[in-house]
């Protein structure tokens, strides 16, 4: 089956564009210091505090992981760089590169192994996987496009594995439209109609459904167990903050205290999430 789409191509070429000719040092940086960066990215960052929830770093050693849309691949060299076997793919043939960089200045107990190409194309045997990770990665996928990816995550899971998701959320319709009012970054606000559509033809995200009902359902189909984990109810007021230490502070004041509201509240809210899934069900090939 041919899995590409215009969305796929725009896809291949913003992150080709974004990861070319990339610098490693920073990674390299990091893996010499990764407990400091580790606790410093935990507790301010999002995706890396979504995704390293319940002492994750402490599973690591020695597990055989997957990541999909590794993208810069920073995580999949701390995976690595924690004593993990990890497998990582992405439609940019520039993260093959970037993984060839780090190998080639890091010494791993086990060097990362990049599955170049289509990654419905693998032919990786079926149930050796103890995680799949994707971090950003899912909402990049139109949905029939996702539903492969996640069939492929159950096929390649170890019965007892777990995959985790760090995606948006997008749980409130009234507080997305708000977002996409306001600009941010180099998104003009839809008030602009012209230059927001402008911007919407270059933009790698497909339309479809961020929510949080959306992966519980997409889940249960293969998996016994969905657990969601709201992300970032108060941290996206950060943004309020323009860069610096203080908006770090706010950050991580936030992450740690958002727990504390009504997990409903959290959900309606929330700007991002963790999805869990666990005990597979459907092991197809
Ligand atoms: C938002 S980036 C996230 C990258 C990285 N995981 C991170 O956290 O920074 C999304 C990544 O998904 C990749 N991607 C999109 N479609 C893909 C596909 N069909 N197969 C593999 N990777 C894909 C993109 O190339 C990009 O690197």
């Amino acid at each position: 089956m041919n899995h590409t789409s215009k969305n796929q191509d725009k896809n291949k070429a913003h992150y080709e564009k974004l990861y070319a000719g990339y610098n490693i040092n920073n990674i390299l940086h990091w893996l010499n210091n990764r407990d400091v960066f580790l606790e410093l990215a935990t507790k301010t960052e999002t995706s890396w505090f979504a995704l390293y929830q319940g002492d994750f770093k402490y599973k690591l050693k020695g597990k055989k992981i997957l990541e999909m849309g590794c993208g810069d691949c920073v995580n999949a060299a701390i995976m690595a760089g924690l004593g993990a076997e990890v497998y990582a793919n992405d439609i940019a043939d520039a993260s093959g590169e970037i993984v060839k960089k780090i190998n080639e200045n890091f010494e791993f107990d086990h060097p990362i192994k990049f599955v170049k190409g289509d990654f419905l194309k693998n032919d990786l045997p079926g149930a050796q996987f103890d995680y799949v990770i994707g971090k950003a990665f899912l909402h990049h996928l139109e949905i029939p496009l996702e539903t492969l990816f996640l069939t492929e995550t159950a096929r390649l899971l170890k019965p007892d594995g777990e995959a985790r998701f760090f995606e948006p959320a997008v749980n409130s319709k009234l507080l997305d439209e708000i977002r996409w009012h306001i600009p941010i970054g180099n998104r003009p606000s839809k008030f602009n109609t012209t230059a927001f559509l402008k911007w919407k033809e270059n933009d790698p995200h497909p339309d479809r459904s961020f929510s949080s009902k959306h992966w519980k359902k997409a889940g249960s189909k293969l998996f016994r167990e969905v657990e969601i984990i709201p992300v970032g109810t108060l941290e996206r007021f950060s943004r309020l903050f323009g860069w610096g230490e203080r908006r770090n502070r706010f950050k991580r004041w936030a992450l740690k205290n958002e727990k504390l509201l009504p997990k409903f509240i959290n959900l309606i809210l929330t700007r991002s999430q963790l999805i869990i899934y666990r005990g597979v069900v459907v092991n197809e090939k």
